[in-house]
């Protein structure tokens, strides 16, 4: 699996927003349209601020971009602090000219019986744009891809999900408490991950080394759904040094 190590997850986080912003312009110029996989959580937030600058200070533009995120907490209000549509809007959105209408995110506040045909609606928006140019993704500690936690399949598409309770630890901060965070989520499949013409999976800070070298050099199996990114002939692990520090 290719590893860029970089100095600092600045320095990372720079390179990643650069090679998604040829990549639009690359596709603006014949006139195509950019479909973008994104991720939340700590570790996209200094590529979102750098898309931003390039959109403000060099004109770079999300006319012709198309969004779908990864994942979002179930049930989930958007209006909630912790919705992934709250977190989209306040790190990227509000500061692009990406039309709204272009942006797609799981939906959290539908019935349960609803939830199956939004799943297979989501796969089939994606396919009909052509299916994802390229994918950003973080890693959880469990090993998860979007919210694909140990025990997923390698063809899983979009489903709703029960999240481990080492995800739910993690995410206990940002709701006061693990016993507010929620016990399920919609997530895109590693199926539907794999699809993607690009992935670039990031990971920064000490406390991803163990998890990132599981991933990278670690037996491939559903017990760390990120080594499946092994079988991938276009992954790249974009890592700082801390991160990077078990990788052998
Ligand atoms: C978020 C997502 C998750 C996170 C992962 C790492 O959309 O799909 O897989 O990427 O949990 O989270 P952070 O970046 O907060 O360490």
């Amino acid at each position: 699996v290719p590893v860029t190590v970089y100095h600092d997850q600045h320095e990372a986080s720079r390179a990643v927003a650069h090679r998604i912003a040829a990549l639009i312009k690359v596709k603006q110029a014949k006139g195509e349209k950019t479909v973008l996989g994104l991720a939340t959580g700590a570790t996209p937030v200094g590529v979102y601020a750098e898309l931003a600058r390039l959109h403000r200070e060099e004109g770079l533009s999300f006319r012709d971009v198309i969004t779908f995120n990864l994942d979002e907490y179930y049930p989930m209000q958007p209006t909630a602090p912790q919705s992934y549509v709250r977190f989209m809007d306040e790190n990227l959105f509000n500061h692009i000219d990406i039309d709204k209408a272009n942006v797609n995110i799981p939906d959290g506040t539908l019935p349960l019986d609803q939830i199956p045909a939004f799943c297979l609606e989501y796969e089939r928006k994606i396919e009909a744009l052509g299916g994802l140019d390229l994918q950003v993704l973080g890693i959880g500690r469990t090993g998860h891809i979007g919210f694909n936690e140990p025990g997923s399949a390698p063809n899983s598409g979009t489903r709703l999900v029960t999240l481990d309770d080492l995800t739910r630890r993690d995410a206990s901060r940002d709701f006061g408490g693990k016993e507010n965070v929620p016990t399920k989520a919609i997530t895109m499949g590693i199926g539907t991950i794999f699809k993607a013409r690009e992935i670039v999976l990031m990971a920064w800070n000490g406390k991803k080394a163990s998890i990132v070298r599981k991933a990278v050099e670690g037996e491939i199996s559903g017990e760390v759904p990120a080594t499946y990114l092994q079988l991938s002939d276009n992954v790249e692990f974009v890592l700082d040094q801390d991160a990077a520090m078990d990788l052998t």
